[in-house]
């Protein structure tokens, strides 16, 4: 058995390539070089909203068409050739969506002479050209180029170095640099370095279909953003960084594929970030082997005072407790949506260690002093500010489950008593009653920052249902632009990453028409925007329009440097199934979950999700006078349905599988829709009508 398999994959290999029949086209093995093929190979719900992924069917793809240098404008499709006539020619081939990898040129050199093909890459339009655009790290200009070098006139055939992979890139400018030789290129292809062990790229585990074209393209968008983060573990972003051109041959963590928090950079393991692509990871794509990977690295490089770097190797940052929390919070979601309770036992006496490091640090009255001062990129982190209370009361809560699952119920216990203890200290220290937010830490600051208001909401430090709620949620309305929300604690920049928790915030909140505007006036902005991607979601953008994010925190003014396909902005993919689909696990694997459906303007949406335990599925169509809804869980698990109520304040009749059921009200406060709720549905294929 052990010598058969490897012989059967090199036949069937074999066989595909002859059925292909595509001449020229090398069908190598479609996972990534040496990595070990994952058993997903197909989409778990099959249907028209396929259209909609972004991901390519084949590992290797060409590019769509050929733009001018000059001013960007498309000459033709590609149809496999193009001629640089002479020194300084050049041409742009647009992949046509965020693409990554290594690419293979053939061409032939004519003339007298040598010379060189030059590659250069860029995620966004504004920057194509000669330059790649910047992703070392060390921001002494663009990144520049490499060069295909021939001696004299021939054939070549030309792939790029491992280590010059480009992780993110829609546009490779490919430009001539010889005094007497000119070349006809033949083929340009791309081998796919991202979602590695993934051997059909559109086998995703989870869907999202909505009467809403824009939406559903947003949340494809984040989906595929997410599988240009999970890359190869041997490609990281190289440390110390390059001052010169690039090299991604940094060594990520164990195992054959990680999640990362860009495409093109930082390919580093971030914690924070995948506070947001973990769950959009799970109910779209559905590849948890990345974050298993990645957290892992995490605990493998903890330090001796139980401390988590910020982010991951060869990076290996440290000092943020906020990002230490995160790697905290990681490790919950991570158990929740996988029961891999191995993964627990194996790394609990490193958990146990990072909360006494962290809780250590609370200090009376009762808040987090916050020393480890690195986060997201706000402006200043510093003593008890308040994000820091939202995430910590977050991973204590969060640490009762753990602990829980690890059969450590004095900690559970422990933990729960310290979240109700911090949630106390933070209304009464950073509340702002007369504004209707929470300041930006424990003193009159007049800084009501996105971050900590949304998280608060989100984290259930403020009861949603709440009329507090309600104002933190109006409130947060103040910052928006026409183009996304300006988050106060970085001014003049747009972070998807926290308004990621800001359209949460408002869902949890009832204010769904809100949320789907900030998801539509910022994400449908990227999606939209000619010079971007029109495939990912950025890293952030500026509120004059430019995508020149943080440029004036870090990013030493390089506009070039941002990110287009950033896995901490994929936000709308979870809430779009969670809230507004309203389908999400509430305990292990899904032996629990819950469907909580709310309309906004749409009139139907679809979707579904994977766990070990089976498929979770659900639909709903709003009609003038009823709803119907079906959701199918997997045999053995329970759920909760709540439901939006026809008119206010008037109990709805509500029918499963054709008989009424007694509801009781889940909220009845008339500021936003009210709810009933079915108790205790068990799983299985349920047809319900509310009239
Ligand atoms: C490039 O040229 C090599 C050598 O002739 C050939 O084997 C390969 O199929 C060509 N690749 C493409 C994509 O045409
Ligand atoms: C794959 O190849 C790389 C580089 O050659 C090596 O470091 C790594 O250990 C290999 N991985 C596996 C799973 O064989
Ligand atoms: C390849 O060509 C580039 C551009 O002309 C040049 O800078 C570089 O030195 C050449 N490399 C080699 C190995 O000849
Ligand atoms: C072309 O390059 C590929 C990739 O490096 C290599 O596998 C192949 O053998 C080369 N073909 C020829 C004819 O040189
Ligand atoms: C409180 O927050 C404001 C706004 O972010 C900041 O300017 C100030 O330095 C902070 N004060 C302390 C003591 O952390
Ligand atoms: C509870 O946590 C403490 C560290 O805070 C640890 O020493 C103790 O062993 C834990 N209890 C159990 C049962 O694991
Ligand atoms: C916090 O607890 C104190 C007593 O321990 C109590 O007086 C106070 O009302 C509580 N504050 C909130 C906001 O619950
Ligand atoms: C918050 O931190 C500031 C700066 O250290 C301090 O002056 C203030 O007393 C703290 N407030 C609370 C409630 O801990
Ligand atoms: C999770 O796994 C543990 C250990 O295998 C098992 O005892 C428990 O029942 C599982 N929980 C769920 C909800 O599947
Ligand atoms: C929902 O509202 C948005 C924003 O006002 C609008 O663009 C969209 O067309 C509406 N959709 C429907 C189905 O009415
Ligand atoms: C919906 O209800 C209203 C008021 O009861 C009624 O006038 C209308 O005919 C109903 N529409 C449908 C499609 O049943
Ligand atoms: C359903 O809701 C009730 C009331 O809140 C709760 O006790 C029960 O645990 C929930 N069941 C599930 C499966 O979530």
């Amino acid at each position: 058995m052990v010598s058969w398999g490897p012989l059967f994959s090199f036949c069937f290999a074999a066989l595909l390539g002859s059925l292909a029949g595509a001449p020229g086209l090398v069908l190598a093995d479609p996972c990534w070089r040496n990595t070990t093929c994952s058993t997903i190979t197909e989409p778990a719900f099959p249907g028209v909203w396929d259209d909609n992924i972004f991901a390519p069917d084949s590992r290797y793809v060409t590019p769509k068409s050929v733009l001018s240098a000059s001013n960007g404008q498309t000459l033709y499709s590609w149809n496999g050739s193009a001629s640089l006539a002479s020194n300084g020619s050049q041409f742009v081939f647009d992949f046509g969506k965020e693409v990554g990898g290594i690419v293979h040129l053939n061409y032939t050199a004519s003339g007298t002479g040598s010379g060189a093909v030059g590659l250069a890459f860029s995620e966004a339009k504004n920057w194509i050209g000669e330059w790649s655009d910047s992703s070392n790290g060390a921001f002494q200009g663009p990144d520049g180029a490499i060069y295909s070098n021939f001696t004299g006139p021939g054939f070549v055939n030309y792939t790029m170095p491992d280590a010059k992979l480009r992780g993110g890139f829609r546009y490779l400018t490919l430009f001539l640099i010889s005094d007497s030789a000119s070349v006809d290129l033949s083929s340009i292809e791309l081998e796919i370095g991202f979602q590695p062990t993934w051997s059909n790229l559109r086998a995703y585990q989870g869907y999202f279909h909505s009467s809403d074209s824009l939406l559903n393209s947003i949340w494809y968008s984040g989906a595929y953003t997410l599988q240009t983060n999970a890359v190869p573990v041997d490609f990281g972003r190289k440390v110390p960084f390059d001052t010169i051109g690039w090299d991604n041959n940094g060594i990520l963590g164990p195992g054959d594929t990680i999640i990362v928090d860009g495409a093109k950079r930082d390919r580093a393991v971030w914690p924070g970030d995948m506070g947001v692509a973990v769950p959009s990871t799970f109910v779209s794509v559905g590849d948890l082997d990345s974050v298993k990977n990645a957290l892992q690295t995490m605990y493998n490089n903890q330090n001796a005072d139980g401390s988590f770097p910020e982010a991951g190797p060869p990076l290996l940052q440290q000092g943020s407790d906020t990002y230490h929390m995160w790697t905290m919070i990681g490790t919950y979601n991570y158990l929740l949506y996988t029961n891999d309770t191995d993964f627990l036992a194996q790394n609990y006496a490193g958990y146990l260690h990072a909360m006494d490091y962290i809780y250590g640090k609370v200090l009376a009255p009762g808040l987090l002093n916050v020393s480890g001062v690195r986060d997201w990129a706000r402006l200043t982190v510093s003593f008890n500010m308040t994000e820091a209370q939202m995430i910590l009361y977050r991973t204590l809560n969060t640490g009762a489950d753990l602990a829980a699952w690890s059969g450590d119920d004095a900690n559970s216990t422990l933990w729960t008593e310290r979240a109700v203890a911090l949630q106390n200290a933070t209304l009464d220290y950073c509340y702002d009653a007369s504004y209707g937010a929470f300041r930006d830490n424990a003193t009159d600051t007049t800084l009501h920052p996105q971050d900590a208001n949304s998280m608060s909401i989100l984290f259930g430090l403020v009861d949603a249902q709440s009329t507090m709620a309600q104002n933190i949620s109006e409130r947060l309305t103040d910052n928006w632009t026409p183009i996304g929300a300006e988050t106060p604690e970085l001014p003049g920049n747009i972070s998807p990453f926290i308004s990621s928790f800001e359209i949460q915030a408002h869902l949890l909140a009832g204010q769904t028409d809100r949320a789907l505007e900030l998801i539509r006036l910022s994400w449908g902005w990227y999606l939209n925007n000619a010079n971007g991607s029109q495939s990912t979601v950025i890293e952030g953008y500026l509120t004059d329009g430019t995508f020149g994010y943080r440029e004036a925190r870090g990013y030493d003014y390089d506009y070039s440097y941002v990110s287009h396909a950033h896995g901490w902005s994929s936000g709308p993919t979870s809430a779009l199934t969670e809230y507004v689909l309203g389908l999400s696990v509430t305990g292990r694997v899904g032996s629990t979950w819950s469907f909580a459906p709310q309309y906004g303007n749409l009139t139907s949406a679809e979707g579904g999700f994977m766990t070990s335990l089976g498929k979770y599925q659900a639909s709903w169509t709003v009609a003038e006078n009823y709803t119907t809804a079906s959701v199918n869980t997997p045999l053995g698990t329970t759920g909760n349905l709540t439901l939006p109520v026809l008119v206010n304040g008037v109990k709805p009749q509500v029918s499963v599988d054709g008989e009424t059921v007694e509801t009781t009200w889940e909220r009845k406060t008339g500021l936003v829709f009210d709810t009933v709720l079915v108790s205790d549905v068990a799983g299985g294929n349920h047809t319900i009508i509310v009239q």
